[in-house]
């Protein structure tokens, strides 16, 4: 059943997961945390991290993010530090630690709001979530299990059910929590990233309190850090074909298709316009927007 209880377990499923979590982790002012949904850009905003605050280093050629997976490198305070263990020793880590999480933000440890860490949040438009979601959930899944039918998992996502609580309200809740305290939040948006990786590089390094200098620019080091991240790089080292994240799930399931508007050929015209609805309808005076297609080549 643990199909159906990703969807329909929903905020319970994040509730039990980030207890530990809730109750323990101590955060320090140096801490980076990343946060995401789900299918949003995590795996690869962890490389991301992980290159810009070691930048400089490793020689080239040598990065770490080479022979491990990115999952590896920044692990999920639910799922890899918390989820078998109370208090896992987080204290002798050297600064900057960097950890992720799925939970949302009001069920974040409030150490965390408290202490003057960074946050930084990656969505993604739900279009291309749900079909991302539904490809990777369903890989999971044990063979002899009947596959859930996508229009099942359609209802699931539009009426809320999702293992991190409904996408609508994981956004709106980082959103709103960037508005209020850009300095301690920034929100990036995988659709952005794709159309402008140097831009938000730069932008991410500057809101960690580490831009690149004049030196590193004319270094490369911002060419060669969107290179290493990039998909196609990622998804054709070894590392990444063949290793496990946790000896158990493959780290190719990771890097799929990588794409905006991959959900084109996965909706019907009239659950894309539901969903397009339920996106203004939701979003409505919040300012926020997601492109649900890449720009056309000029
Ligand atoms: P698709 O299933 O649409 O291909 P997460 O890392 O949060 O689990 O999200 C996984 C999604 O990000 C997958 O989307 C995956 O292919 C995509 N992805 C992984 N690495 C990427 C990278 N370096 N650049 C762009 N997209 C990437």
């Amino acid at each position: 059943g643990g199909y159906t209880q990703v969807y329909e377990g929903g905020l319970t499923f994040a509730t039990v997961r980030g207890a530990g979590h809730q109750q323990h982790f101590q955060a320090e002012d140096t801490d980076i945390l990343l946060c995401s949904g789900p299918k949003s850009g995590t795996t690869w905003l962890k490389a991301i991290l992980f290159a810009v605050m070691n930048r400089g280093r490793y020689a080239s050629g040598e990065s770490p993010l080479l022979t491990s997976g990115p999952h590896d490198l920044i692990p999920f305070m639910e799922f890899d530090l918390y989820m078998h263990n109370e208090s896992p020793d987080l204290e002798h880590l050297p600064p900057p630690r960097i950890f992720s999480t799925h939970l949302p933000y009001a069920s974040l440890a409030s150490s965390i709001e408290e202490s003057n860490c960074k946050i930084v949040y990656i969505c993604r438009n739900p279009l291309d979530q749900l079909i991302s979601h539904w490809h990777f959930v369903s890989k999971l899944r044990r063979a002899n299990v009947d596959p859930l039918p996508f229009e099942q998992v359609f209802e699931y996502f539009c009426s809320g059910k999702h293992n991190f609580g409904p996408f609508w309200d994981h956004v709106l809740g980082y959103w709103k929590a960037s508005l209020e305290n850009p300095n301690k939040v920034l929100f990036l948006k995988y659709e952005d990233l794709k159309e402008d990786i140097t831009f938000h590089l730069k932008r991410l390094a500057e809101f960690l309190g580490c831009p690149f200098s004049m030196e590193e620019e004319n270094q490369g080091f911002i060419d060669e850090i969107s290179k290493l991240c990039s998909f196609e790089n990622l998804k054709n080292l070894d590392i990444n074909k063949t290793g496990r994240r946790l000896d158990m799930i493959p780290n190719s399931m990771y890097f799929r298709k990588g794409e905006v508007g991959d959900w084109a050929n996965y909706l019907t015209a009239s659950m894309a316009e539901r969903l397009e609805k339920l996106m203004e309808e939701k979003f409505s005076g919040s300012g926020l927007t997601f492109k649900l297609s890449c720009k056309p080549s000029p």
